[in-house]
């Protein structure tokens, strides 16, 4: 399930041809280890606006070094990470403050750069600033299809009362965690900011929880329980039986528990609902991972294909989270996790059934969102090509033109899907709610 392409193109040979027939690069993305530092490398800070003069001591709590530097760098320095604070550009007169910051440190950037900027929701203000804010959005997308070397470019919109709440999102976006994400606009709103947990230990901030992992003997599934585990939860996995072996077998490497059943079993919430409670006393962390595909044209689909699709991917979620709400099994500040696609955001051909349950785990974010309380909240993520079993099934050209068409010129892993769950299921993460993040290179798709 290698990149065979990009393997090639590392290659004196692969070099050569890449750069005589203008062929994409794909980068080597670097990715979080365990120890590492969340930065390797200094951040330049720079803008004015309601978070410029707490985000310097915020870094510093997460041990990245940072640097204010609103213009020219010195000689030889370079940065891995830029921070602008744009809530200040209240008219697009003043927009050109954003290249006053980035165009000289452009040059100086490492390898697999960072970029943040902070903006405020446009639909939390009026006029003029609602213009400039908004405008934001195409400057960011952009610099992502530019900046090149594995480098990411987000826009965090940070509610007014939010500003103390963007610390893990900031920890995830200019770490390596967050390797196959760019051109994303994320959203820290002012929910359960008042609730808004303190991290203690940035390296394993879920320690005494308990996280919920359907699909999780494999693919993207088996990523996220590696890495909620990695980060102190103890992970209860759910699969199908005839996967109970491999379910059993990661789940005893990681010490967590498991429970084998099809979640699409008329009885499957009431089961899983009764055994987080009896066994664990509960659940913080609730992950929708489970997933199939029955591809077909519309033309040609059979009903069974395309309700198989719906039941497993977009009907056992949302009764199983409806379950667990309604027993209470969820604790305060609980996270619950949807894992939706990019084909359930642009479409695609041959997955109308795919598509229409992967759109539908958006509107269960949606329509749940606003109506959580007591620090719960509702995120999904939505990959783009990652190289699974799943895709590996997809034929020779398609799954070459996916892995190409998108800024990194590559397919993701699934530790890239599982490192934002991660972030959504970190206590830090209470204003991060009703986001949908494609984890996705920045694909042209749907862009
Ligand atoms: N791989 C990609 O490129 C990609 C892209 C977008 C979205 N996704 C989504 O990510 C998720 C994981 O995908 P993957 O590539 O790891 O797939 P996968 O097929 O490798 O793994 C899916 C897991 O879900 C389990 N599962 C399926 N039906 C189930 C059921 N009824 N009850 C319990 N478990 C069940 C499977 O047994 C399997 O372990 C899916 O929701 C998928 O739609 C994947």
């Amino acid at each position: 399930m290698s990149d065979r392409y990009q393997a090639f193109t590392s290659s004196p040979i692969g070099q050569l041809l890449v750069k005589n027939l203008g062929l994409p690069d794909p980068p080597r993305l670097e990715r979080y280890t365990e120890g590492d530092p969340l930065v390797r490398g200094t951040v330049a800070v720079g803008g004015t606006g309601r978070l410029s003069e707490s985000l310097p001591a915020l870094l510093d709590t997460l041990g990245v070094a940072s640097s204010v530097v609103p213009g020219q760098p010195s000689e030889g320095e370079l940065f891995k990470g830029l921070v602008f604070d744009a809530t200040g550009l209240t008219d697009s007169s003043r927009l050109g403050a954003l290249q006053d910051f980035f165009t000289p440190k452009l040059r100086g950037l490492e390898t697999n750069p960072r970029v943040v900027v902070l903006g405020t929701p446009p639909e939390q203000v009026k006029g003029a600033e609602r213009v400039a804010q908004r405008a934001l959005e195409g400057f960011t997308r952009s610099l992502g299809k530019e900046i090149g070397h594995g480098g990411t470019v987000q826009l965090v919109h940070v509610a007014d009362g939010a500003e103390g709440a963007v610390t893990s999102t900031l920890a995830f976006l200019l770490s390596p965690k967050s390797a196959y994400v760019s051109g994303q606009v994320v959203r820290v709103g002012a929910h359960g900011v008042t609730e808004a947990v303190r991290v203690d230990d940035w390296t394993r901030p879920l320690v005494g929880k308990v996280a919920l992992v359907t699909g999780a003997s494999r693919g993207i599934g088996a990523a996220i329980a590696r890495t909620l585990h990695r980060d102190g939860a103890t992970v209860v996995g759910v699969d199908v039986p005839q996967l109970a072996d491999d379910l059993q077998t990661l789940m005893k490497e990681l010490g967590g528990d498991w429970i084998a059943l099809d979640i699409t079993t008329k009885d499957a919430p009431q089961r899983i609902a009764h055994h987080l409670r009896e066994k664990h006393g509960g659940v913080d962390v609730v992950v929708h991972n489970a997933g199939i595909t029955r591809d077909k044209k519309l033309a040609n689909m059979s009903e069974d294909r395309f309700e198989q699709v719906i039941a497993v991917n977009l009907t056992a979620p949302e009764r199983i989270t409806r379950e667990l709400l309604d027993q209470g099994v969820v604790h305060d500040n609980g996270r619950i996790v949807g894992v939706a696609s990019i084909a359930g955001i642009a479409g695609n051909v041959g997955q109308t059934n795919y598509a229409t349950s992967k759109a539908g785990v958006i509107g269960l974010v949606d329509s749940l969102a606003d109506e959580l309380d007591n620090g719960i909240t509702i995120n999904a993520v939505a990959p783009g090509f990652i190289i699974t079993q799943m895709t590996a099934a997809v034929p020779f050209a398609t799954r070459e033109i996916g892995q190409r068409l998108n800024a990194m010129s590559q397919g993701g892993l699934p530790v890239d899907v599982a490192e934002t769950i991660a972030w959504y299921a970190s206590p830090g993460s209470t204003a991060v709610n009703g986001n949908v993040v494609r984890v996705c290179g920045q694909m042209m798709m749907g862009a």
